[in-house]
């Protein structure tokens, strides 16, 4: 049995509210003496009380049964879920990944998450997690929270139908969803065989960034994130709800889907984004812009301009900067940067990089265009446009070093021949040539 999809509301960071039955939401108090149909009134804290009202996210359930319902908690073993990113020696070597394999024997959403690396910790409230998922089963009388972090979830091979205690969001590879911290939710996987990557963010939680110069309008305009709508199931049996909690995950029996809420209203919600309806700003002169002008959404740190974590996409768009070479070009970073590919090519990669691949370039790591892609380009008759279809790469970007876990740098689909791809860079160098 699966939750319907109940339609969307659309905007960022609004105070939205939903009811699933008409009237079950209270008006004009949050916490009504006797709510109506007998639900109980629930807060869901996303921010410090005090957190300045523009950053202050909370939302207010009503609900069949209150979330304190359920049994102890104990340790559930993980063997590839988890938030250890070492302390010793971290390799600065350039670092790529083909893609996880999708399990042989039934696997779901929460069995099937692979941690890739990571910085910081839920403890010390600021870093990510970078996480795979690859699974072919629904959840099944289960449903998992995250208590340290919010969820950024990537498909890029299947459909993700999620169910969440403010509603239902659909999601297909080239849309995201975010999963505000704490919220409950089950993962139902319509297309089977599934896969995808995850950034889990345990510092301020992410917005779309200020537009400065660029104007109103532009990059990930607000209307198009949506918010789903109340929907709820009244369902008694014996499930499991699965916690992750400073680093480890754990599993308490409850009598009762937690996916019990009727109605609701606030600002610390669920959302999902097509990352099709990104307006890609460029250069129309020369030279290549900072990837920040592909920024859709962003977690800022304690310093300004310096974000905690940064997802950015390179999606379709038309290239047309004259007498510039116009890939990305050879560079060092002192943020760190993890990339993903959902769909088609990457223009800076003649091979090797493909969709549900990654790597990762971390600070002051040099890379680049591979050898064909630089021949290819200095070539190329820039008086024409090029038009780069067919594509949607993204970047977990972060100031602190993206430290990749063991099971990463061990795992059989590691491309342990990467760093060839720039080795047939040819000498150019001539003092006598113009
Ligand atoms: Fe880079």
């Amino acid at each position: 049995m699966t939750i319907a999809n109940n339609g969307y509301q659309s905007g960022f960071g609004n105070e939205f509210a939903s009811e699933a039955i008409a009237g079950a939401l209270p008006i004009g108090r949050n916490s009504p003496q006797r709510v109506a149909h007998g639900l109980y009134a629930e807060q869901l804290s996303g921010t410090a009380f005090t957190a300045p009202r523009h950053a202050n996210r909370r939302s207010w359930l009503y609900r069949i049964r209150p979330a304190a319902m359920h049994g102890h908690f104990s340790l559930l073993s993980h063997p590839n879920f988890h938030n250890d990113f070492g302390d010793g020696p971290v390799t600065p070597d350039q670092l790529r990944w083909n893609p996880l394999p999708i399990p042989q024997s039934p696997t779901d959403f929460v069995d099937g998450l692979f941690t890739m690396g990571g910085n910081g910790s839920a403890a010390a409230q600021h870093g990510i997690g970078i996480h795979l998922y690859a699974a072919n089963r629904d959840m099944q009388g289960r449903f998992f929270y995250d208590a340290d972090g919010e969820l950024l979830i990537v498909p890029q091979q299947g459909r993700l139908h999620i169910e969440t205690e403010l509603g239902t969001l659909d999601v297909e590879p080239q849309e995201i969803a975010v999963i505000a911290r704490g919220v409950r939710f089950r993962v139902v996987l319509p297309d089977g065989d599934s896969r995808g990557y995850i950034c889990e963010n345990f510092g301020a939680f992410m917005r779309i960034p200020d537009l400065g110069p660029i104007g109103s309008n532009g990059l990930a305009n607000p209307r198009d994130f949506l918010t789903p709508n109340a929907a709820y199931e009244d369902v008694e049996g014996d499930f499991e709800l699965v916690a992750k909690f400073q680093g480890h995950l754990w599993r308490a029996d409850i009598g009762h889907s937690p996916l019990d809420v009727v109605a609701w209203h606030g600002n610390h919600v669920p959302y999902k984004y097509d990352l099709r309806k990104f307006n890609t700003i460029g250069s129309i002169s020369f030279d290549h812009p900072d990837p920040s002008i592909f920024l859709v959404l962003t977690s800022p740190s304690d310093t300004p301009g310096v974000g905690n974590m940064d997802f950015v996409i390179f999606g379709p768009r038309m290239l047309v900067a004259q007498d510039t070479f116009r890939p990305p070009w050879f560079h060092r970073n002192i943020a760190s940067e993890f990339m993903g590919l959902i769909h088609g090519a990457y223009d800076a990669k003649a091979d090797g990089f493909v969709p549900g691949g990654g790597s990762l370039h971390n600070c002051m790591t040099g890379h680049g265009p591979d050898a064909a892609t630089f021949e290819k380009a200095s070539a190329a008759d820039t008086t024409k446009a090029d038009a780069i279809q067919d594509t949607m790469a993204f970047m977990f970007e972060s100031r602190n070093v993206i430290r990749p876990t063991q099971q990463a740098i061990d795992a059989a689909h590691r491309q342990r021949d990467y760093q060839h791809c720039w080795a047939g860079l040819q000498k150019h160098f001539d003092p006598a040539k113009p």
